[in-house]
């Protein structure tokens, strides 16, 4: 029997200490949450991507009666940043999100399973990290990549 441990690389800081191009995609990301469509829900989640051309390319969830129908934030933006950006790769990607009560959560958003994995195609895709930045009121987490969100993803390859 081999017992090992897989530690997932975080940094926490708060909004003044981040550079300014990661303040920029925060900054973007939050007010995606306002073009999110969550009648459903009410929850709001919002998503920029920055791309090496320079370009930052912003999403919304999007939901909708047929509830397994709607799409996250992140993967909104994901899709839409490569169908229209195909020869571009992701550098950064940062999500923050609004709850019921129209707040900015306090804790830092963390993406749901379908769009690590959905993230992680497009981290392979660069040969390079991808920074992720998860919004909280009270607290940014910084993780180096897609990667260390989805220790042991799966791959075909
Ligand atoms: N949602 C996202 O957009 N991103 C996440 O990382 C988690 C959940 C959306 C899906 C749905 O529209 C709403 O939040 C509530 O789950």
């Amino acid at each position: 029997m081999k017992q090992s441990e897989i530690r997932i690389p975080l940094t926490e800081v708060s909004y003044d200490e981040l550079t300014d191009m990661q303040r920029r995609l925060i900054d973007d990301a939050r007010q995606a949450t306002h073009r999110s469509y969550a009648p459903y829900s009410h929850f709001s989640v919002g998503a920029a991507i920055l791309l090496d051309n320079g370009e930052i390319v912003t999403g919304a969830n999007q939901e909708n009666a047929a509830y397994p129908s709607g799409t996250c934030a992140e993967r909104t933006a994901a899709y839409y940043a490569h169908a229209r950006y195909p020869e571009a790769r992701f550098t950064a990607i940062a999500i923050s999100a609004r709850g019921t009560d129209g707040h900015y959560l306090k804790s830092p958003i963390s993406p749901c399973g379908a769009c690590r994995q959905a993230l992680l195609e497009y981290e392979t895709l660069a040969q390079a990290n991808v920074t992720v930045l998860l919004d909280g009121a009270d607290g940014i987490y910084i993780l180096p990549s897609v990667r260390s969100l989805l220790p042991l993803a799966f791959s075909e390859f």
